[in-house]
């Protein structure tokens, strides 16, 4: 087939061979083999197809991200073509990132080639070649600040100046927004028709892929980027784990350990009763609380009482409460408040790890009798800022606070959640108080006194306290606990809210 004179050629390196992508002026196309030189050509306005709705399947489209070896032509053409598919994927693949990190989307940095990767990962399942061609350009260091270039002055044209290799995705928000929008419109409007139009004018560019570049493809091992290309991003103040290592092999790679483990044998240990977390111990150095996201049912008997009453509703998905966690412990970090500091965060094993507090947790104090009193008034405090500030803990079970001998820590924030109503903040009292009788049943009344005191000095809503006392809180424990001492507990709550 011969090729007419293009408006634009642009030459890639695809394995040993050189491809020379042509645009053609017309609905006109053509294919060309000569030794290992191919020729594909096609018209604009069928590339331009496939870049935003990917009318020949997303086949030719991949190639415009590649650095060319050689253009002819109108280079600005290319450039405005490879403008037009990286904004679109930045639009899908943002979509994919925030199912992956839900809410904190708005906490995660990304390189700027993540959406290039990321889509090239995809495609290359179905299109093996891409594994190939990809992975050599992305062994090669000048492919990096080309795409840099390039991404640089797309993001300019949209007016948003970025200098940044690794960029907040909030900083792109509206950007994204706005494309949304505009992708949307264009989609609705000529997807269909012009698919088929397009299918019928264009030969596949699958024909043009030499057979021994196809069969050499199938066993090809990818580039790790493209194997994971999750390596391109991380959160604020965590990294984002690879499916590519082992949890643990980076965890200790973070926290500096990776040389000890190679003398002593890492140890785990269960930290407190609860079966989901454990501390991480190396020649007696605790650098992280690793914590599984296991099926909230499995273990916490209490959540099929809560959710047979009409109280707050538990969050269940595993990797919605590890988001959460992680979510609420940057935000309380944020506003002042003693929480551990996340290292290594895995959404997709459901797995994280923050540092280790070192103290005890209210629960084994409240079962070596200490000093109670003076950490309920504080505690008391704590959930009366936590609850001006608009958060409430759902799960304030005394295990959940680390005293470190000077403050007390919160843990276990994979329940938190905006604090709506009167009856969220109620919750997180009403636990507080009924679940530290499972520890200890000594003085309940002086231990209500006291979270309420602390509760009401620091500000904190008397109506929450009195809604508190209500028996629909402390059903959930009255299986448990000896009514009598529940009672105790209840009526000590409301007099200290109507007394205070
Ligand atoms: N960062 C930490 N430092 C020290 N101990 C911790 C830390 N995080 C959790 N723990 C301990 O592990 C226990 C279980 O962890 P938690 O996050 O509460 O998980 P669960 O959802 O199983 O309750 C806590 O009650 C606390 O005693
Ligand atoms: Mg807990």
């Amino acid at each position: 087939m011969e090729c007419p004179k293009p408006l634009l050629s642009l030459r890639y390196r695809v394995g040993k061979y050189v491809l020379e992508i042509m645009l053609l002026e017309s609905e006109r196309y053509c294919l060309a083999r000569r030794g290992e030189e191919i020729v594909f050509g096609t018209s604009a306005e069928t590339l331009n197809r496939d870049i935003h709705e990917s009318a020949l399947g997303e086949t030719v489209a991949p190639f415009i991200l590649l650095k060319p070896v050689n253009v002819v032509g109108d280079r600005s053409l290319a450039e405005k073509l490879f403008c037009e598919y990286y904004l679109r994927i930045l639009v899908e693949e943002y979509e994919g990132l925030r199912k992956i990190f839900q809410r904190n989307i708005e906490r995660l940095l990304i390189s700027t080639i993540y959406p290039i990767v990321a889509r090239i990962s995809r495609l290359q399942t179905t299109y093996t070649w891409l594994k190939i061609v990809f992975s050599e350009h992305l062994r090669d260091n000048g492919y990096y600040s080309w795409l840099h270039g390039m991404i640089y002055s797309c993001f300019r044209e949209e007016g948003f100046e970025q200098f940044s290799r690794l960029i907040p995705l909030r900083s792109l928000m509206h950007l994204l927004q706005d494309k949304k929008g505009a992708e949307k419109k264009i989609s609705t409007r000529i997807a269909t028709m012009t698919r088929i139009a397009a299918e019928l004018a264009s030969p596949s560019i699958i024909q043009a892929i030499p057979g021994s570049l196809l069969i050499e493809s199938i066993s090809y091992k990818p580039h790790p980027l493209l194997r994971d290309p999750l390596l391109l991003t991380r959160l604020d103040a965590a990294r984002v784990a690879t499916k590519l290592l082992d949890f643990y092999e980076q965890l200790y790679a973070l926290t500096g350990l990776s040389k000890l483990i190679k003398k002593n044998k890492p140890m785990t240990k269960r930290a407190g009763l609860v079966r989901s977390a454990v501390t991480l111990e190396v020649s007696g150095i605790r650098p992280a609380v690793v914590k599984r996201y296991r099926d909230i049912t499995a273990f916490k008997w209490i959540v099929a009482a809560i959710l047979s009453l009409p109280l707050p509703r538990p969050i269940l998905g595993t990797r919605a409460r590890l988001n959460n966690e992680y979510y609420y412990n940057r935000l309380l970090s944020e506003l002042g408040y003693n929480v551990p500091r996340p290292i290594l965060v895995d959404p997709r094993r459901r797995i994280a790890a923050y540092t280790y507090i070192d103290g005890k947790d209210l629960s084994i104090i409240l079962q070596e009798d200490g000093d109670i009193k003076s950490l309920f008034y504080s505690l008391g405090g704590i959930l009366a800022s936590l609850h001006r500030d608009g958060v409430s803990l759902w799960d304030t079970n005394p295990s959940n606070f680390i005293y470190d001998g000077k403050n007390l820590y919160l843990v276990d924030l994979e329940q938190a959640r905006e604090a709506r109503t009167v009856s969220e903040k109620a919750f997180d009292i009403a636990v507080a108080l009924y679940y530290s009788l499972l520890y200890n049943t000594k003085n309940p009344a002086e231990r209500a006194e006291s979270l309420v005191k602390g509760y009401m000095d620091a500000g904190g809503n008397r109506d929450a306290v009195i809604e508190a006392a209500k028996y629909k809180y402390m059903a959930p424990f009255m299986t448990s606990i000896p009514p009598n001492i529940l009672e105790k507990m209840r009526k000590a709550l409301l007099h200290s809210a109507l007394g205070s």
